[in-house]
């Protein structure tokens, strides 16, 4: 059986309240997850309260961050640090589409997130949009292969058109960027994106080259998160 990872996306969503509302009633204890890694990634406010709530209550989810600074600390206005994130989490979120289209996300910040994720034994998760994305990342982790010991990654695919829509990418063209981006990176654990529901999710994580999926809209939600588990 293969390993697969479910990750929640919550973007800008939830209170602390709210939080701890959709922990009450997201029953991963319930799901059998011996092949599945569950990671949630909610924004930065929540993350002390998140991890205290995991411990409390045994659980086996993990904690991701969706950025990280693309410096060490110091003098950088507004930023998370990567050893700060650390302290909460395991894996971190970098390039997503949302940021490069509303915050100027360039490949060459992307770039260093990256390295910032590796040198603070985070796991990044890179996101494309694209097949012409690939080699900047394929380039990115490849240096960071010489420099330090072996760290996983994951990649996932995303096309824009269908993140938030409701219209998801189909499994043939996941499978294929995952074919792509194997082929620079072999090592890589190839997610998708985009509009991923219940019913759909089993038709990606069923693909031999698709080792899991990012999930946004339908991660606010606990039941329906514990139902793209459950299917997954
Ligand atoms: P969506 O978002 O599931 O709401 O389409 C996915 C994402 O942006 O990570």
């Amino acid at each position: 059986m293969k390993k697969l990872f479910i990750i929640a996306n919550w973007k800008s969503n939830k209170t602390e309240s709210e939080a701890k509302n959709w922990l009450q009633n997201f029953k991963v204890q319930d799901l059998g997850l011996t092949n599945k890694e569950i990671i949630v990634c909610p924004p930065f406010t929540l993350f002390s309260g998140f991890k205290s709530s995991i411990i409390n209550l045994n659980s086996s989810l993990k904690l991701g961050a969706q950025d990280i600074s693309p410096f060490d600390e110091g003098a950088y206005t507004g930023e998370v640090t990567g050893r700060q994130i650390k302290e909460f989490a395991d894996y971190v979120i970098i390039g997503h589409s949302e940021r490069r289209s509303h915050f100027g996300e360039t490949d060459e910040i992307i770039v260093k997130k990256i390295e910032q994720a590796v040198k603070n034994n985070l796991t990044p998760l890179i996101c494309i949009s694209n097949k012409e994305q690939i080699s900047i990342i394929a380039k990115t982790i490849n240096i960071l292969n010489s420099q330090f010991s072996t760290f996983n990654f994951l990649v996932a695919y995303e096309p824009t058109f269908a993140i938030g829509s409701g219209i998801a990418d189909t499994p043939q063209n996941a499978n294929d960027i995952g074919l792509e981006i194997k082929k620079f990176l072999k090592e890589a654990y190839v997610l998708y994106g985009g509009s991923v529901t219940p019913q759909n999710v089993n038709s990606f994580t069923n693909m031999p080259l698709i080792d899991g999926v990012l999930v946004g809209k339908v991660s606010l939600n606990p039941q329906e998160f514990s139902a793209v588990i459950a299917n997954a």
